[in-house]
């Protein structure tokens, strides 16, 4: 365990020791995530390549006799709601994160009974690096730990994504609570989001004299506000018309010829998402045959196309793409949801510095917030601390 983990891991147990006066039975982590490239296509069954970035979300925690579940965020307050009073629609705001992933785990079968739930997190909010998959992986884990269930990985992550569907009410893909919980340090995790087969591809930066930087625009993506939902709809559409199982299944010659009986809208979606699935593949191939300073055009090639086709960069987004690229990144893109939040830049070390400035600098010239530029490597996925 490194210094700052162990810091983090001292931290949460002190907390929930003040908070509830006895020590926890255990502390869990859940990371937060950036994609490396494979956007929008996990709901249309097809593959991406996220990693777990060094930010977490920390849960402390401790079984209960009866069926209290006493939620404590030490950023956004106190909660207590009774198990019995958890299901879908009736709890809002943050408290439905942490207590969603225990109604989920109840509905595999497990009997779950109260819990003390102290919960930390260094992953910023609404910045598209899943900080709500984070809270909901940590949880899983820590009540599965303690009132027990599934050991296998991705059953873990289609809990916590129950939990998101049906209790939080976001329709999203299964990309972020895989991250959450099968990431490995060191690799980039290659997911079939149809049958989530999920391989490790190893993506040592250090190694490699690369730098990954993220750029937080800090602007707020609005993933509720439907235009996400939209997205979805409108690619189950197309497949429907394309007469395919899901846009995993089309090819672009397929799309060429029903062009007009999709529409220039659907026709659009579905072509970014069978050349962001060609484009997976490639990144791939190259990493496998360590060759990551190669992979810079596939990234900058998916955010044109999410920004063009698929209609969901924002100008925060583009002005950090474009300013990177232009100060010598070897490629650059929007990573999440999109409307915001985060970007990713690929740069030598020597370039990395550059990069920075150049992002900030145009950020200031067109008067936005400065934005928060940091650099990340591959990290290890949700686990038991203490
Ligand atoms: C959000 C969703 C994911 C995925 C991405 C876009 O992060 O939670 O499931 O759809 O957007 O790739």
């Amino acid at each position: 365990m490194s210094a700052e983990v162990a810091d983090v891991t001292l931290a949460i147990r002190s907390a929930f020791s003040d908070r509830f006066g006895r020590s926890p039975e255990g502390v869990w982590a859940a990371p937060a995530r950036v994609n490396l490239v494979g956007e929008h296509t996990d709901y249309n069954d097809g593959f991406v390549l996220p990693l777990a970035i060094d930010r977490r979300v920390t849960v402390a925690a401790a079984r209960r006799s009866d069926d209290l579940l006493r939620l404590v965020s030490l950023q956004k307050g106190r909660q207590e709601l009774r198990l019995a009073d958890v299901r879908p629609g009736a709890v809002s705001g943050w408290a439905a994160y942490a207590a969603g992933p225990v109604w989920a785990l109840a509905q595999e079968g497990v009997e779950v009974g109260g819990l003390d739930l102290v919960i930390g997190s260094d992953v910023p909010v609404g910045s598209g690096l899943s900080s709500s998959a984070a809270v909901e992986c940590a949880v899983v884990l820590a009540a599965r730990d303690l009132y027990g269930g599934p050991r296998d990985a991705a059953r873990l992550a289609l809990i916590a994504q129950r939990a998101e569907h049906e209790v939080v009410g976001v329709p999203c893909g299964i990309m972020d609570q895989m991250a959450s919980m099968a990431c490995t340090a060191g690799h980039v995790l290659l997911l079939d989001c149809r049958s989530l087969a999920a391989d490790q591809v190893p993506f040592a930066l250090a190694d490699t004299g690369l730098v990954l930087l993220v750029i937080d625009t800090r602007v707020s993506h609005a993933l509720a506000d439907g235009a996400y939902a939209k997205r979805r709809r409108d690619c189950e559409h197309a497949a429907r018309i394309l007469g395919v199982p899901a846009l995993r299944d089309a090819t672009e010659t397929g799309l060429d010829a029903a062009r007009d009986r999709l529409g220039e809208v659907r026709y659009r979606l579905a072509r970014h998402v069978v050349r962001e699935n060609a484009r997976v593949r490639a990144v791939v191939e190259l990493l496998r045959v360590g060759q990551p300073e190669m992979i810079g055009g596939a990234l900058s090639a998916s955010h044109a196309s999410l920004r063009d086709d698929y209609a969901v960069s924002a100008v925060e987004l583009d002005t950090a793409v474009d300013a990177a690229r232009a100060a010598g990144a070897l490629g650059a893109r929007m990573t999440g949801a999109g409307f915001g939040g985060c970007a990713l830049a690929l740069a030598d070390a020597e370039t990395a510095e550059e990069v920075t400035d150049a992002v900030t600098a145009a950020f200031a010239d067109r008067g936005f917030r400065p934005p928060e530029v940091f650099a990340t490597s591959p990290s290890d996925g949700a686990r038991r601390l203490a």
